[in-house]
């Protein structure tokens, strides 16, 4: 099937690794022209040819540069990919370990700024470029931003924040030819999965279990009826699917091997 992308650019944030370097080789693969960003630059993403910009997206600073350089580099952005996230893995284990009366404001601003102040600033930044080109914006959120009163609950509530912003987006600038959707992944093998030194590997070296016998609690406990994690080539898949020419909009596409059981 053609999804009629050839020609296209997009921009992709958090494209160096996981579910974001997926995205950009798919792109690619498509033929569309890719700027990538992340902090640091991967060999993975320097072997695709996909332009790097390194900057934090934790900052409005970074935001800004990357918008203007994505611009200079591709003449006008077609799709925006809004995936950074997770980031360093204390961010993400401070917020699984502590509740409510104990997780100070620093970790709740911190992951707000990565999680949905990078999504509303790179989309307002890269808005002028979207709407004169009549472009897509996709939001990779989680299917936590449905389960918020689990950990880590500083993570979810800015997950559900972002699915919120998907539909500011959508209602605002609809009528105008932009689109946008949320993509929201279940458990995906990527390195807060995977790696030894990530969350769940931590983890796992803390309660005296090898790494996979917690990634199985953690799937049973989830109730994933697949019982598997996804793969990041398979929420690329979503993804480029849903930048291509189509009149979803607004809409939440959840895959997550069946955890969310409600209609
Ligand atoms: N994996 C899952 O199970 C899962 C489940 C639900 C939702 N998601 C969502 O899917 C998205 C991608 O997750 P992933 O698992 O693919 O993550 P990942 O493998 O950890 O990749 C994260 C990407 O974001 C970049 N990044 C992190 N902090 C950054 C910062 N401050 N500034 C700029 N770039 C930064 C990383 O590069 P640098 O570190 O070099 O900056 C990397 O490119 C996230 O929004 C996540 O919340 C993932």
């Amino acid at each position: 099937m053609d999804l009629e992308l050839a020609g296209k650019t997009a921009v992709v944030t958090g494209g160096s690794k996981g579910i974001g370097l997926a995205v950009v080789r798919l792109l690619q693969a498509e033929g569309v022209r890719v700027v990538a960003a992340s902090r640091r630059e991967t060999p993975e993403l320097k072997e695709t040819g996909a332009t790097h910009v390194p900057v934090d997206l934790s900052t409005a600073e970074g935001a800004t540069e990357l918008i203007e350089r994505a611009t200079a580099e591709l003449g006008g952005i077609d799709i925006l990919v809004n995936n950074v996230g997770i980031g360093d893995t204390d961010d993400i284990a401070r917020g699984s370990l502590l509740g409510l009366l104990d997780l100070p404001d620093s970790a709740w601003q911190h992951t707000f700024d990565l999680h949905f102040y990078s999504a509303l600033r790179v989309t307002r930044a890269a808005l002028p470029s979207l709407l004169e080109r009549r472009g897509t914006v996709v939001n990779v959120s989680s299917i936590g931003a449905r389960l918020t009163g689990a950990g880590p609950i500083d993570y979810n509530v800015s997950k559900a924040a972002l699915n919120a912003f998907t539909k500011v987006v959508a209602e605002q600038f609809g009528p105008r030819g932009v689109r946008a959707i949320t993509v929201s992944p279940g458990p995906v093998s990527t390195g807060v999965w995977t790696d030894p030194d990530g969350f769940i590997g931590r983890l796992a070296a803390e309660q005296g279990i090898t790494h996979q016998e917690l990634v199985d609690q953690f799937m049973a406990g989830l109730g994933a009826t697949t019982g598997r994690l996804s793969t990041p080539e398979e929420l690329a898949r979503v993804i480029v699917f849903a930048v291509s020419p189509n009149n979803i909009n607004g809409a939440d596409l959840v895959v997550d091997g069946g955890v969310l059981k409600t209609t």
